[in-house]
């Protein structure tokens, strides 16, 4: 038995939360409720499958996705931190992402299954001082995820961008709409990050889509025709929300990203990045959470 299974074995609760080894040896945990399954990799903390039963999978994973301590994996839900995009000098999207997390905690109930995950940094790392971050990961009829952030240190601000980087499984991304940014601003990066505002109550994607829409917390709509789906993204602690898709020729590309996926995938994040980046004070912490619900229409 490896160091990491004999950590995870004392919080495994067989048939609701269990280990695997598979794809490269990276560990994952495999969380079940009577009506749906979620995968959790302790690489990153990051959920890369749920599924209702009777449901398609929520979450897109791209086929091409690496499994490797060093690097992302491509699909689920990434979780950004502490900077967002890409930065001088060190990996885009912060180190959270590619970090060996570790199980803290897992419960079940009839309905639910959780599971907390942890990283923590017990001294200033140059700009980052002293922090915890907490994950817990809530699988039932819906998926709640909640990133608590905590600054432990007695003197320095944590200023700090996060997100939950979250890939949609989709039937056609020809067809699908997103509703619920309407009035809400927005920074383009396909177009030098000029700010403009949403005039669309049902946005389309009709080409490469990069958007950080700014100081809002509304609830977003995925309308999926293909599929007769609608997902609901709810989120709290959060004043952005990422609209990401990067069409063909950024498909083309990603080494870790087929040439077609892009038609099957949405990315709609909630998070704090840009303007909307937070600086926690010393001793402080706050929670960024999501919970993603389907129905069938
Ligand atoms: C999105 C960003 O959140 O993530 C995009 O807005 C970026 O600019 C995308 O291309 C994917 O990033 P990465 O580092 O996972 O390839």
């Amino acid at each position: 038995m490896t160091d990491t299974e004999t950590a995870l074995r004392s919080f495994l609760i067989p048939g609701r939360v269990e280990a695997r080894t598979e794809n490269g040896q990276l560990p994952k945990l495999l969380l079940s409720t009577a009506g749906s399954t979620a995968e959790l990799y302790l690489h990153g903390a990051q959920v890369t499958y749920f599924q209702k039963q009777s449901e398609r999978p929520l979450l897109f994973m791209s086929a091409q996705s690496y499994f490797a301590p060093d690097k992302p994996i491509r699909g689920g839900v990434p979780i950004i931190f502490p900077w967002f995009g890409p930065r001088d000098g060190a990996a885009a999207h912060g180190f959270a992402r590619t970090a060996a997390w570790s199980l803290v905690d897992s419960s079940a109930t009839n309905n639910e299954t959780r599971v907390t995950l942890e990283l923590a940094q017990a001294t200033d790392l140059g700009e980052w001082p002293a922090h915890r971050l907490r994950y817990r990961v809530t699988v039932s009829d819906v998926l709640r995820l909640e990133l608590e952030v905590t600054n432990n240190s007695t003197a320095r601000e944590l200023a700090h961008e996060s997100c939950l980087h979250t890939y949609f499984a989709i039937g056609d991304i020809h067809t699908t709409r997103i509703a619920g940014l309407q009035g809400a601003c927005y920074l383009d990066k396909v177009d030098n990050f000029v700010e403009k505002t949403e005039t669309a109550a049902e946005i389309a994607i009709t080409g490469e889509t990069d958007r950080v829409y700014l100081n809002t917390d509304s609830t977003v709509t995925i309308i999926d025709p293909l599929w007769h789906r609608r997902i609901v993204v709810e989120k709290s602690g959060s004043r952005s929300t990422v609209v990401w898709n990067p069409w063909i020729a950024k498909a083309k590309a990603m080494a870790d990203f087929g040439d077609d996926e892009y038609q099957r995938m949405l990315c709609v994040e909630s998070g704090n990045v840009d303007r909307d980046r937070l600086a926690l004070a010393p001793g402080t912490s706050s929670t960024l959470s999501t919970t993603l619900r389907s129905e069938l229409f």
